[in-house]
Formats: C-alpha cells, sequence, structure tokens
C-alpha cells in the first residue's frame, strides 16, 4: 500500500471534471485500511471513492481518498468487495440466472457506493438486496457488522450516506431474488421493449441496457454523474394538473425533475461547457470536455433558480458535492 500523491482526480471520476486530491491510497484488504488510517503522515480528511460516478469535486480535495482495488467475485455467501463494479454484479447474478439486480444495469460505480446511495433503476434499488456489510470506522479503525434495517434505506438514501465521514464499507453480502421469481419489468418503457411475458434476467438486463443507452449519455464518450437531482417529494398542493406524479403513502407526490426541467426548456442548455443532455434532462453532462466545477455549478444553480420560479418546487441535487 504505497500512498500516491497530489492526484489528478478527474481520470477517477465518470464525470471528467478538473481538480485535484492531496493523496490517494489504493488498499486491498481491511488491513491495508487500518494501516492507512494509522498513518499520520497522510492529510485528513479520509474519503472513499468507487467508481466516482456520483460525485462533483468543487474544487481541490486536501485529504486522502480511499480506493479499493479488489477482485469482482461472488463469494459463495454472497460477499462481494465494496471496489467491484456495480454493472459487473449484475452481469454475473443474470447469468445465473438469479433475479433483481439485472434491473440495475448499465448505472456505473461500484457496489460501495451504490451501497451508500442506495442507486436504482426500473423500479430496483440495490438496498433490498443486502443482508450484511461489513464497515470500518475511519476514526478507530474498528469494523462492525450492520444490517439492512442499520442502513435504513430510503429513495437514494441510507444511514451510511448521513454518516459518511466514519465509516467505509469492505464488503457485502447481497442476496438477489430466486430464479422463480417473476421478472419485475412494470417500470417504464421496459415491458414495451421486451414484448415478451416471461423473460429471463439476462433478457431483462438486455432491455435495461438498450433504454439506458437510447437515454442516457455513454460514460465513455461524455462526462456525467447520472441523474444531477433527485425527483422532488412535494406537497400535492404545489401540484399543476398536467404534472406528472407517484403518489406515496405520506400522501407527499413524488415529481419527475426531468419533466420539471424539460417544462422549463431547459434541454440542451449550456453554461460554459456544462449542458442539460437533451435526452434526459436530469443528467448534466460535460459537454465541452474541458468544463470545470463552476461551470456545473453555475448550471445547476440556473436550473433550480428556473424550476422554482415557474413550478414552486425546490430541486435538491442528487450527486454528491465534495
Ligand atoms: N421526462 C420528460 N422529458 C424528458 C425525459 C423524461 O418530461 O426528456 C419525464 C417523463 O415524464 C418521464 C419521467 O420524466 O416519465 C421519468 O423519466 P425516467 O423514467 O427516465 O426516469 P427518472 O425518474 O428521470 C430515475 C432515476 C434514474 C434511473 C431512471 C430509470 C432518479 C434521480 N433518477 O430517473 O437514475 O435510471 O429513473 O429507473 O431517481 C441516476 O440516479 O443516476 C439515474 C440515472
Amino acid at each position: 500500500m504505497i500512498p500516491e500523491y497530489d492526484i489528478d482526480i478527474a481520470p477517477l471520476t465518470t464525470f471528467g471534471i478538473p481538480a485535484r486530491a492531496a493523496a490517494l491510497v489504493r488498499w486491498q484488504t481491511a488491513d491495508d485500511l487500518r494501516d492507512a488510517l494509522a498513518d499520520g503522515s497522510l492529510p485528513r480528511p479520509f474519503k472513499a471513492i468507487g467508481g466516482g460516478s456520483n460525485m462533483l469535486f468543487t474544487g481541490n480535495f486536501g485529504g486522502t481518498l480511499l480506493l479499493q482495488d479488489c477482485s469482482s467475485e461472488i463469494g459463495s455467501d454472497g460477499t462481494v468487495a465494496a471496489g467491484m463494479e456495480l454493472d459487473e454484479f449484475c452481469r454475473l447474478t443474470a447469468e445465473a440466472g438469479l433475479r433483481g439486480p439485472e434491473n440495475l444495469s448499465g448505472i456505473p460505480g461500484t457496489i460501495g457506493g451504490a451501497l451508500v446511495q442506495n442507486a436504482g433503476a426500473y423500479g430496483v434499488e440495490i438496498g433490498e438486496f443486502l443482508v450484511s456489510a461489513r464497515l470500518m470506522n475511519l476514526n478507530t479503525g474498528e469494523v462492525m457488522t450492520v444490517d439492512r434495517d442499520w442502513m435504513n434505506y430510503a429513495y437514494r438514501s441510507s444511514r451510511l450516506k448521513e454518516e459518511e465521514d466514519r465509516f467505509i464499507i469492505i464488503d457485502a453480502v447481497l442476496k438477489p431474488q430466486e430464479a422463480d421469481a417473476l421478472a419485475r419489468i412494470d417500470y417504464g418503457n421496459l415491458r414495451a421493449e421486451l414484448g415478451n411475458a416471461a423473460p429471463t434476467p439476462m433478457a431483462v438486463r438486455q432491455a435495461v441496457l438498450r433504454v439506458r443507452d437510447s437515454k442516457l449519455p455513454n460514460p465513455a464518450v461524455v462526462g456525467s454523474a447520472g441523474s444531477f437531482f433527485r425527483n422532488p417529494e412535494v406537497d400535492p398542493a404545489v401540484l399543476t394538473p398536467e404534472m406528472p406524479r407517484y403518489m406515496l403513502p405520506s400522501g407527499q407526490a413524488k415529481v419527475p425533475a426531468a419533466w420539471l426541467i424539460d417544462r422549463c426548456g431547459l434541454k440542451g442548455r449550456r453554461f460554459g461547457g456544462a449542458m442539460v443532455w437533451e435526452s434526459q434532462p436530469l443528467v448534466i453532462v460535460n459537454a465541452s470536455g474541458t468544463a470545470t466545477s463552476a461551470d456545473v455549478v453555475g448550471l445547476e444553480n440556473e436550473i433550480i433558480r428556473t424550476v422554482r420560479d415557474r413550478f414552486n418546487i425546490t430541486l435538491v441535487p442528487e450527486v454528491e458535492h465534495v
């Protein structure tokens, strides 16, 4: 475990926005991680980074980034390393004929990052498959095992998201649904895309990848951090008749942020090198390849202001600002 110093962060993220980190430690085992935490010469604070697919560094980071180098295997008891690519997990479980994770196919990033923010797509959230996770306390180096209840999962949130500066995930036990579970294809146009009553997990995976390809920017071609905003949960009083909504048990309504941004005429809107993606306006892209964090934040603020003025709804970013 040899620390690297004065790191270019851009290639560690899917956004590709320039920023530097004071140090980076690539770790493999819990022992490596404990050694790093005990090393007084490493700059503080410590911060975990996975695929860097949901992060915006709004300036240079003065601490140490912790990145897990790990194997992409699923243990016989369902253990996966935090640093494993989420999509690799989806591919392997679909190949094995197991249900559930195939709906998360194509989401960039790692298992660890996905578990912290409860990544979701097409009616499935990763939190539902969590049996247990091993965490290391960043302050004490202690390891503890927590279960799904501890994580307190909700839409794009978890207890770990609130306490991210205290814990880092080492690995987790995930349990997909059995092969005889029904395919979950009632979200959006997934069923139409499949046109088949009982698709295999692999067929669902392929359909999800096709739908994503048609709407979302390919991270290999244009930088982004996926959905930039959460879908807001609003008081029914602010709904307008034409506004799409999904009623929640709480009595609040969830409204697609993409619709609000679209209605404000912001598709394709540019601010410096940043742009609102045309086919999914919930996504801000690094259109020029040279966008700065100031460009992204400038566009973010313009979107928030425009949507608030028009609909009296305040969008909240989903992407973590570091
Ligand atoms: N819409 C428009 N105009 C558009 C595109 C969409 O009005 O140009 C409206 C439509 O009403 C559409 C609605 O937005 O029905 C919802 O769009 P979509 O189904 O594409 O999903 P989303 O709610 O915008 C969420 C996740 C995505 C995930 C998709 C599919 C969040 C913040 N985003 O987006 O997750 O892939 O559902 O399940 O919940 C991510 O988190 O990075 C991400 C991409």
